[in-house]
């Protein structure tokens, strides 16, 4: 007989014993499911590099925000696929009245009043540059990019968008868009600021998506360095201060860390973005056998909710939800 005072087995020998000190629980509820549109109808493509993920006009939108419902996610992202020959240096058409992203935006929220709808604030799907900011002779400039971001912001807002997503990095344009919102008598509409967001190559699959890569360079000189951990807290500290109302770390799956260091040291809810690449390459490796998709799925997202992310941004949304309806998930 050993002597071994201390037994952490006792407390997993059951399910039942596991069920009652289980510390995570993520639920539909936490989740925030990406959309990708195009303008027109009857319009359904698949994305290559995102097996199960398409973009889809209005009315195919509209069913796929349904389905999500039924299983009880209730908060939505949407991304404009933007046709080439309506993007400009300024990207002037994200403010544009006729923007089919406003236009779905509202029949969205005409159809479903009780969704949570968050928009994209950057120049890069309307941009001939495919850049967050404005580009002049080479550089993305800062401070004449703000006044676009705050006109895309203003024109979600009045669209119906619930929150506002800046996701380009700029400085200071948290503040320049909570300002602008409050001007335009917006003081309603939320902002969910990607204060982490880094240099990732884990968005490769969403810019296929949204044809939407720089044509020259890349986005170094704005978003983080992945080697970064303080400079995290510096950010999220002037988006708080500037008005955000949630804090976002993105990528997820590298940057448990920031989370986690986020979800510490500040008092806003911490969202984190598990992105296009983080989604391919499960689907890859399941598609080939290599993994188990439906344990590796759920393992993903309960380890950002572990960390310290109470919303996650997931193109996983609806696939976990219909197994958490159905009472089908691993534990
Ligand atoms: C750009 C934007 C990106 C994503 C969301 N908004 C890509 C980028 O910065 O190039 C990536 C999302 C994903 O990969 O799932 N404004």
């Amino acid at each position: 007989m050993y002597d071994i005072p201390q037994r952490p087995r006792r407390n997993r020998q059951s399910a039942a014993i596991r069920d009652l000190i289980r510390e995570t629980h993520l639920t539909p509820g936490h989740l925030i499911m990406p959309l990708f549109v195009l303008d027109g109808q009857g319009r359904r493509e698949e994305i290559s590099a995102m097996p199960g993920v398409f973009r889809l006009s209005e009315d195919e939108v509209l069913k796929e925000v349904r389905a999500c419902m039924h299983v009880g996610v209730r908060s939505f992202v949407l991304f404009p696929a933007v046709e080439e020959e309506l993007k400009t240096p300024d990207g002037s058409y994200g403010a544009h009245p006729s923007n089919f992203y406003l236009r779905i935006a509202r029949s969205i929220k005409a159809t479903f009043p009780e969704v949570m709808l968050m928009s994209d604030v950057a120049l890069d799907p309307y941009s001939s540059d495919g850049h967050d900011g404005l580009v002049v002779n080479g550089e993305i400039v800062n401070d004449a990019t703000l006044p676009l971001l705050a006109a895309q912001a203003v024109a979600q807002a009045k669209a119906g968008f619930d929150f506002i997503g800046p996701s380009d990095m700029m400085d200071a344009r948290v503040g320049v868009i909570r300002e602008a919102l409050d001007e335009a008598n917006f003081t309603q509409t939320g902002i969910i600021a990607y204060s982490a967001k880094y240099a990732s190559a884990f968005y490769g699959p969403f810019r296929d998506a949204l044809e939407s890569a720089p044509k020259s360079g890349d986005k170094k000189t704005y978003q983080m360095d992945p080697a970064n951990r303080h400079e995290a807290l510096r950010e999220a500290e002037l988006d708080a201060d500037e008005g955000a109302d949630f804090l976002m770390v993105k990528p997820a799956l590298c940057y448990l860390d920031v989370i986690r260091d986020l979800a510490v040291h500040m008092d806003r809810p911490i969202a984190a973005y598990n992105v296009s690449g983080e989604y391919s390459m499960l689907k890859a490796a399941a598609a080939k056998g290599w993994i188990d998709y439906d344990r590796a799925m759920p393992e993903m997202l309960t380890s950002i909710h572990r960390a310290g992310a109470s919303v996650i941004l997931t193109y996983f949304a609806r696939e976990f939800a219909e197994r958490y309806q159905a009472g089908n998930l691993p534990r």
